[in-house]
């Protein structure tokens, strides 16, 4: 089976196409360089971007297949949660390819999607049921996955997402942006206790506003007393990123444990944090638990693991979408 995914609720463009669970191609175009000198997504750029390539990607994804349009058996599509002016540039091209082709359409949500990277290229088998885990620039939520059509949302943060958190405190402390991969360059082991930073934790739901505000008084107040020097600097931000990803992990086993489950599959783009990464094999090997990492190019936003879920679930029910579904941004 062919299966297109499409892919546009940030800032990237992005299609690909699969022959089961095969990567056949993945092509993504993002408009992240427009984007950096305001220090984060402007969405009327992000749409106007989608507009201006979504075509060219969706042609080549289907040329570096080598297959003709025609050959596609699904089509699947994010639908939520996203930009709504984004999202709505993939989802009409989407229903607009489906119905001229006259194929299956599939709407999905690409929090769930995430999760499906570990399976891309048959990597590995499934392993139902798992924690699901996603940290990316707008989300941080823990899922019970028994299945990819029997999803539930068990632990989101209340405020903040991660990423978006280590976004704004990157440009708190003057770094660029995505703030997330300049923490992860400056994060120093050697500095990681060496500030005390809490994240709140309430049940199996997350908080980070309260340490990104804790964080910028702090440097406030060294800044006054003329003590805030580089290696400060590192000292802070690696006690802080310590701090936000010890919760993470904390909160994910906590939800293994709660739910007696033993396998845990992560996705999103917060996935590529060396610390975090480290931390989770650590947990897996101290609390015997499966872990399932997405290599870091799969765990950003792209077609390839919209298409899979799209082709899960078109594979085990046959079941399609109506043309009329449209985008839901939350
Ligand atoms: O999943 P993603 O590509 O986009 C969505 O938000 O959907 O995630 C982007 C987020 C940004 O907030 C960025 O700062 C963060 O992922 N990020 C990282 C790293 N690389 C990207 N955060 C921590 N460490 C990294 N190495
Ligand atoms: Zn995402």
């Amino acid at each position: 089976m062919y299966t297109l995914g499409i892919e546009t609720s940030c800032d990237e463009t992005s299609a690909a196409v699969l022959k089961g669970r095969k990567v056949l191609s993945l092509v993504t175009s993002s408009s992240l360089s427009l984007h950096r000198q305001y220090g984060g997504i402007i969405p009327e750029i992000a749409t106007r971007n989608h507009l201006k390539v979504i075509d060219r990607v969706v042609s080549l994804s289907l040329d570096k297949a080598h297959i003709e349009p025609s050959s596609i058996d699904v089509i699947g599509v994010t639908i939520k949660p996203g930009l709504v002016g984004a999202l709505l540039v993939g989802v009409n091209f989407a229903k607009a390819l489906a119905m001229a082709l006259n194929k299956p359409l599939l709407g999905v949500n690409h929090l769930h999607a995430h999760l499906f990277a570990s399976f891309l290229n048959n990597r590995v088998r499934y392993h139902f049921p798992f924690i699901g885990l996603v940290v990316s620039g707008g989300h941080t939520e823990l899922f019970l996955v028994r299945d990819f059509t029997d999803i539930k949302a068990i632990g989101k943060t209340r405020d903040d997402a991660a990423g978006e958190v280590f976004d704004k405190v990157a440009r708190a402390f003057g770094l660029g942006y995505p703030g997330g991969v300049y923490i992860d360059r400056i994060y120093n082991p050697e500095f990681r206790g060496a500030f005390t930073f809490r994240c709140g934790r309430i049940g199996l739901d997350f908080s980070f506003s309260g340490i990104k505000t804790a964080l910028v008084y702090k440097k406030e107040e060294l800044v006054r007393k003329r003590q805030f020097t580089e290696e400060v600097k590192v000292k802070l931000l690696s006690s802080f990123a310590e701090s936000v990803v010890q919760t993470i992990v904390r909160n994910t086993v906590m939800a293994a444990e709660k739910f007696g489950v033993k396998t845990i599959v992560c996705g999103g783009g917060v996935l590529a944090n060396r610390r975090l990464r480290q931390l989770l094999h650590e947990a897996s090997r101290a609390y015997k638990l499966k872990i399932f990492i997405p290599p870091k190019q799969l765990c950003t936003d792209n077609g390839g693991v919209v298409a899979g879920l799209a082709f899960y679930r078109y594979n085990k029910t046959r079941v399609s979408d109506s043309i009329s579904i449209t985008v839901e941004p939350n």
